[in-house]
């Protein structure tokens, strides 16, 4: 029941909404409806070329006339990252951890494959970017972002040290030393890290623990002046970082029965080897080792200045 508007003279609906305000039967502009009617063109093309509309038979679907999948894009991409990668993936096959450390550009693409592979592979021990991770025992393994180091912070020994894998042995005094013995030279070992080796050799109430040091097999591998050989792993006793726990009975726990000595109730600490079990490539590992190299404990090499080490390169890596 068309009617006109009184003021504007308009056709309207006839509903009235208050006063002169009241529905018109204006057409909608010319450019809505054609943009209405290529919305409408292009849902059918996109519907025809995309896999789309289910079919009823069984658990398939129209595939589309384009052949688009998801698997495809994605491997496209994928071809894109690769070309990328390739590029680095190819240089640093030949090239030593050190020479990879020496080239900028290709330490900041390391570090960013190596963050992903030591959250798979070593954070579990380690703790995300290496501050360390415990269970109930304390520390599941040493910190990795301090410049403490059982086996060497410099390039080449963390490199070592994620090839081959490390076990420190520390060996059971419980049948060697009596208990006031054990209780004795922890004291003298604790002393040496919370006062200082000087003070502790001279701190006449710990004398006789000084004196089990350097009589048993302490010296043997911690050295006479307690700061441990890199060789074997064995701790520096002298400094605040505690691999295990710095409690007295922590200390005494360590020295009575040992770290992977056999001993039922040893500490275990063992570094997984990586290369032989052929969990990790050899360019994996490489990553891994400037990964952790740039926490930022990682320790210059003086003998081998960077532009020595990346001339060499190619000269001192294996054949594998
Ligand atoms: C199962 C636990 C475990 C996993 C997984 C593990 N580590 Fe370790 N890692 C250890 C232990 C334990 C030690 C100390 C060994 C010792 O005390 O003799 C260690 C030692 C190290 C050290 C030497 C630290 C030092 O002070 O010299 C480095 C470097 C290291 N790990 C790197 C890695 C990297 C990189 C990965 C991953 C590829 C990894 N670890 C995976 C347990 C683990
Ligand atoms: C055969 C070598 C060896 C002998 C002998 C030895 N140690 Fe050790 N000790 C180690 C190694 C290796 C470690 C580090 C273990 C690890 O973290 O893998 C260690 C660790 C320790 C720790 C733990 C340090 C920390 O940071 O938590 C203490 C304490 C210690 N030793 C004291 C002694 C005392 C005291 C003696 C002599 C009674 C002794 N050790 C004899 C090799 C030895």
């Amino acid at each position: 029941m068309s009617e006109k508007h009184d003021v504007t003279g308009a056709s309207t609906t006839g509903h009235v909404w208050d006063e002169d305000l009241a529905d018109f039967t204006n057409q909608p502009p010319k450019w809505w409806m054609l943009g209405l009617a290529a919305s409408g063109i292009f849902v059918v093309i996109y519907w025809l070329y995309y896999p789309s509309i289910p079919l009823p038979s069984s658990n398939t679907h129209f595939k589309g006339v384009g052949g688009w999948t998801a698997v495809k894009e994605m491997e496209a991409d994928k071809g894109d990252v690769d070309a990328v990668r390739g590029k680095y993936e190819l240089k640093l096959k030949n090239m030593t951890p050190a020479a990879i450390l020496a080239d900028n550009d290709l330490t900041e693409y390391v570090k960013r494959s190596g963050k992903v592979l030591f959250g798979d592979n070593c954070a579990g021990c380690h703790g995300t970017n290496g501050v360390g991770a415990k269970d109930k025992e304390g520390l599941i393994a040493p910190i990795l972002n301090d410049d403490d180091w059982l086996y060497g912070g410099k390039i080449d020994d963390i490199h070592t040290t994620i090839t081959g894998g490390r076990q420190g042995m520390m060996p059971a005094h419980k049948d060697s030393l009596s208990a006031q013995q054990i209780d004795d030279v922890a004291k003298y070992v604790k002393a040496m890290s919370d006062q200082g080796k000087d003070k502790a050799d001279v701190d006449s109430a710990i004398a006789a623990g000084k004196k089990v040091f350097m009589e048993s097999d302490c010296i043997a591998c911690h050295g006479a002046d307690g700061k441990g050989m890199q060789a074997m792993g064995s701790a520096n006793l002298t400094d605040k970082v505690w691999r295990f726990d710095s409690s007295l009975e922590a200390v005494k726990y360590t020295i009575t029965y040992g770290v992977n000595s056999g001993d039922p109730k040893a500490r275990i600490a063992i570094m997984p080897n990586f290369k032989e079990a052929g969990k990790l490539s050899d360019s994996e590992i490489k990553k891994l080792a400037v990964y952790v190299y740039k926490f930022g404990g990682g320790q210059a090499d003086a003998a081998v200045a960077p532009a020595q080490a990346a001339a060499t390169a190619p000269a001192t890596v294996s054949a594998k």
